[in-house]
């Protein structure tokens, strides 16, 4: 894209008539690149959703760094008696070093306290630092702006977005750290520096690391890291979990669910546009908003889907057609227009048809449920009454569908 339109002139030709949607077709999944037909999951498995993620790669959310020389963990606290007695609560450091430089990122993880045996593990980042997202007032403060700040010193703020007892009363463990440890969520060089593709690429042009690269790719890989380092600990199941976020950290989740395998269940909370809302229904956000306004995001060429939502040669049931044949949850709120609630469900209808070549249903329903109806399936789906959030309500869906193959109520 050439020349880049203000943010205000984007916004105010935004639609959210559902009677202005453009008439469109869905590009088809089952059709590899040189025209021959999907005949059944093993040509998908191999081919086929090879083809996609490679398109994601290399036009969406670019290639995970390369891996730093070293990666270590240190268990900086413990308590034995967090959340009145129900959890055990570690906070570890995970350094990554690369060339004598590192960066270090503070993983909170309760367990819950009468785990016999291995427990399945949720995982996800936060927006505002460990010590927001916990209720529990002495909890490490994580999560700098560019400045060093904490990017919010309010403790709490956003606990009700990680209902860590309901999650551990289920018999999950649960784990964050804050996406900004990982890739400040800032555009511009300083966090692209700060970032983890900072340290491994430290002799590369911003330009260059940017045309290969991106903060969701980078977040997407900090989940990894994270799973990778919750197998350290002697409670937690690995090939039992879930990878949870909301918003901007719902595109993440979706992405790091497709980068890696081991994510058995995959949740998309109100992630919208380049995450579960297809594009070309052309009401709520656009791919010119995104990258106008957060152009890290997504690799540079990216860019040049800009005003092109209607017919793009992709669109996201693309991205959760990467998710088949497992348990992928997508929630919307009937209040979340910008992200288009019909368009996330609508997305998981599509991509459904690759769960059919597992044999199994994926989304059981074809037409949009009322709010506040939960449909579970492989692919599950509701949309809560109220706004762009993720609520207790919300997890509790999430934490259903995934406790039916974790073997958890
Ligand atoms: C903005 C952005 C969305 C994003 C959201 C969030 O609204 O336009 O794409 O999902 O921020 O992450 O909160």
């Amino acid at each position: 894209m050439n020349k880049r339109r203000s943010v205000e002139e984007i916004v105010a030709e935004i639609n959210y008539d559902e009677s202005k949607i453009p008439e469109y077709s869905i590009p088809p999944l089952l059709v590899k690149n040189d025209g021959s037909a999907v005949e059944n999951s093993w040509d998908w498995m191999n081919f086929r959703r090879a083809e996609i993620l490679n398109f994601y790669r290399e036009e969406v959310f670019g290639d995970a760094p390369l891996l730093p020389e070293q990666m270590s963990r240190e268990v900086l606290t413990v308590r034995h008696d967090a959340l009145g007695g129900k959890a055990i609560r570690k906070e570890i450091r995970l350094t990554f070093t690369h060339q004598g430089h590192s960066r270090s990122w503070t993983m909170l993880l309760y367990i819950p306290v009468n785990a016999s045996g291995k427990v399945p593990v949720v995982l996800g980042l936060n927006f505002k630092g460990n010590h927001a997202s916990a209720g529990e007032d002495d909890v490490l403060i994580t999560g700098l702006d560019l400045a060093g700040n904490p990017v919010s010193d309010e403790r709490g703020c956003q606990s009700h977005r990680w209902p860590f007892e309901a999650i551990i009363d289920r018999g999950f463990a649960a784990a964050t750290v804050c996406y900004h440890d990982i890739y400040p969520d800032f555009s511009g060089e300083d966090a692209l520096r700060k970032s983890i593709y900072g340290l491994v690429y430290p002799q590369m042009s911003a330009a260059d690391i940017h045309r290969k690269h991106s903060a969701i790719g980078a977040w997407a890989w900090g989940l990894s890291r994270m799973l990778d380092a919750l197998g350290s600990e002697e409670h937690i199941d690995t090939d039992r979990a879930m990878v949870t976020g909301h918003s901007r950290l719902g595109k993440t989740a979706l992405w790091a669910g497709a980068v890696d395998l081991r994510f058995k269940v995959v949740v998309s909370n109100d992630s919208g546009h380049g995450g579960a809302a297809l594009f070309r229904r052309c009401i709520g956000e656009n791919a010119e908003v995104l990258v106008t306004v957060f152009p890290h995001w997504f690799v540079s060429g990216f860019d040049k889907y800009a005003g092109k939502d209607a017919d793009l040669p992709f669109d996201q049931h693309f991205l959760l057609s990467l998710i088949a044949p497992r348990t992928l949850c997508i929630g919307s709120a009937t209040k979340d227009l910008w992200a288009d609630p019909k368009g996330e469900f609508l997305a998981g209808v599509h991509a459904s048809e690759v769960y059919w070549l597992f044999g199994v249903r994926g989304m059981p329903v074809s037409e949009h449920p009322a709010p506040d109806v939960n449909v579970t399936g492989e692919i599950s789906y509701h949309l809560r009454t109220g706004e762009h959030e993720i609520l207790l309500q919300d997890w509790e869906h999430y934490l259903d569908a995934a406790g039916k193959i974790f073997d958890r109520k």
